[in-house]
């Protein structure tokens, strides 16, 4: 296990409870705002970025390349920590440049160099081609994976893990599950990891945003016995998929009034990747009694709020009352 890390998040990160939906669904529904790890170094992937830097330093690479959706919340953060530690940042990005907004316009700003390739295009071969150069070049690079989902930033979860115990001391409360958006896998493979390790017996439960079950309990299997070539079982992996709707990053008016009652009844926003699918499968499994057997539920913010889009703005807009402006005629 890696021992060293940056320490740049705003950690612990804060629990509260969700006072008017638990009242609602007859639960304890608590939240852990991993939102609030930072600005521009917000949500789960700081968490992660802080062993995979501190691996690039300890390992005198100069220049790091990661990938990622257009929309990449990682890709932003690695632009971010990147300029904050002098090291050069490539980023590889998926899909078509409709508007220089959100973590886009950030990374930019961030001075990150920013390749953006059909979604046709593979990847790590762009990452691999990338690498070439830049040796050819002289330069020392470092390839994290996308999400930063591999042995070293998954540690990033493990430790969280360790604050999520830490703070149910605290406030005297012991939650049942552990509920959270899978999107690489880093993130439910630290926290599985934690469980386990601390032979605890809590649910860890991950909803999927885009792939298949299977799909995720295969690449966070192989993450985990990177970690550790000796765990006994993968039984109590739990990933659900049925809430992926429309595809990755895809919203249904249904979805989107969701996270606008969220945020009216709770104060929260939730993002329409990520957050907000996980956080509407866990109230519709609730509902649907499939977490009868549990009183004290937490759900981990993950981030993500600059994934709306103009588009998914505009539409949410048509949702909401319309906005009183005495300037128009
Ligand atoms: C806001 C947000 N939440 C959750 C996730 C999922 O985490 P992971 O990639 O570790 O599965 C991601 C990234 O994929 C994310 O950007």
């Amino acid at each position: 296990m890696l021992q060293n890390k940056l320490n740049i998040a705003n950690l612990n990160t804060p629990i509260h409870k969700l006072e008017q939906l638990s009242a609602a669904l007859n639960k304890n529904i608590y939240i852990k705002r991993d939102d609030y790890t930072g600005t521009e170094i917000s949500g789960n992937k700081v968490r992660k970025l802080e062993y995979t830097l501190q691996y690039v330093l300890d390992n005198g690479y100069d220049t790091v390349i990661t990938t990622g959706a257009i929309t990449s919340n990682h890709a932003r953060a690695t632009a971010a920590l990147c300029a904050q530690l002098n090291i050069t940042c490539y980023l590889v990005l998926r899909g078509n440049m409709a508007e220089f907004e959100g973590n886009l316009f950030l990374e930019a700003m961030l001075g990150a160099h920013i390749h953006i390739i059909e979604p046709s295009v593979s990847r790590e071969e762009t990452m691999e081609q990338l690498r070439a150069e830049l040796e050819k070049q002289g330069k020392h690079p470092f390839t994290i994976p996308v999400g930063a989902s591999d042995w070293i930033g998954t540690h990033g979860y493990i430790n969280a893990f360790d604050e999520v115990v830490e703070q149910e001391s605290d406030m005297n409360v012991q939650f049942d599950s552990i509920n959270l958006a899978v999107g690489s896998g880093g993130t439910y493979a630290g926290l599985w990891y934690g469980n386990i390790s601390h032979d605890l017996n809590k649910n860890i439960i991950g909803f999927a945003v885009d792939q298949s079950t299977d799909a995720f309990k295969t690449k966070i299997i192989e993450i985990l016995n990177h970690l550790d070539d000796n765990i006994a079982s993968y039984e109590t992996l739990f990933i659900n998929d049925d809430y992926i709707g429309l595809g990755y990053g895809q919203a249904t008016d249904e979805e989107l009034q969701f996270y606008i009652d969220i945020a009216q009844q709770e104060g929260i926003i939730l993002d329409p990747t990520y957050t907000g699918k996980a956080f509407r499968g866990l109230v519709e499994e609730i509902k649907a009694g499939n977490y009868d057997d549990q009183n004290n539920i937490l759900f981990i913010h993950t981030g993500g709020l600059q994934g709306y889009t103009q588009e998914t703005r505009a539409r949410i807009q048509q949702l909401l009352p319309e906005i009183t402006d005495d300037k128009k005629q």
